[in-house]
């Protein structure tokens, strides 16, 4: 099992709505996946409720319950815990980053939204914890210098997953009917930008595999 959180405590980044359309891209491709919502404004669980089929189990933990509700998921079947966090610094994001593989920082290309994310980052430093950026409702247009300067920021911090997530009405539309942009547009721009997004994700969570197997023969 791998766990996965949604991270950043600038408010409106995008973490509920990239933490939705994911899970359901995961679990697309194959995953069995968990959705977790710390966030009191309760997000995701709203977005669960709304949610034709059920398909994805979607729970309210606090962050004392979190590594006891993670230890008994990694006994059953789920593959994937995606965790959406509230835009503070608060003990539950504090617990998410703990319990958490790898950690993604949704960041809009605006200069407010890098600089809190550099809180984010020197917290998950500290606690040695893989992480990495997604550039969020960027611009449809073709890139701008702004967008371009925000991503080399990111990359400059850490790693930035491909591709940059647009503007798109889709996520919208998708969070308003418990769906993933998969679903509502499956052959559109926003779905097509959220498949590659898990792709680059489920690559990066592999090589994490790969490096703790190799750390751990070498121990
Ligand atoms: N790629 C996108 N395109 C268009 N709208 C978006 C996109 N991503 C997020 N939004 C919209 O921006 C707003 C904030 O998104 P969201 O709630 O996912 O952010 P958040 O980081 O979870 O916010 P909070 O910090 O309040 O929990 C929502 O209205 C959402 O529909
Ligand atoms: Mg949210």
């Amino acid at each position: 099992m791998r766990t996965i959180a949604f991270i950043n405590q600038k408010g409106g980044t995008g973490k509920s709505t990239l933490a939705a359309c994911l899970a359901v891209a995961a679990k697309d491709a194959g995953e069995r996946v968990f959705l977790i919502d710390m966030d009191p404004q309760k997000s995701i669980i709203k977005w669960g409720h709304r949610r034709p089929g059920k398909d994805i189990p979607v729970e309210a933990v606090s962050p004392t319950k979190l590594p006891i509700v993670l230890a008994a998921l990694a006994k059953s079947h789920i593959d994937l815990v995606i965790i959406d966090t509230p835009a503070t610094d608060s003990p539950a994001s504090d617990a998410a980053m703990a319990s958490s593989d790898l950690c993604i920082i949704p960041a809009r290309p605006t200069i407010f939204d890098i600089w809190s994310s550099e809180t984010t980052r020197g917290k998950l430093k500290t606690l040695r914890k893989d992480y990495a950026f997604v550039l969020t409702q960027c611009s449809p247009q073709p890139e701008s210098a702004r967008v371009r300067d925000g991503a080399a920021a990111l990359e400059a911090m850490g790693a930035l997953l491909q591709p940059f997530v647009a503007s798109r009405v889709d996520y919208q539309e998708a969070a308003r009917e418990g769906m993933g942009v998969t679903e509502v547009e499956p052959h559109g721009k926003a779905a097509e930008e959220i498949r590659q997004l898990w792709i680059s994700l489920r690559r990066r969570l592999t090589r994490l595999k790969q490096a703790e197997k190799a750390a751990k023969k070498a121990a």
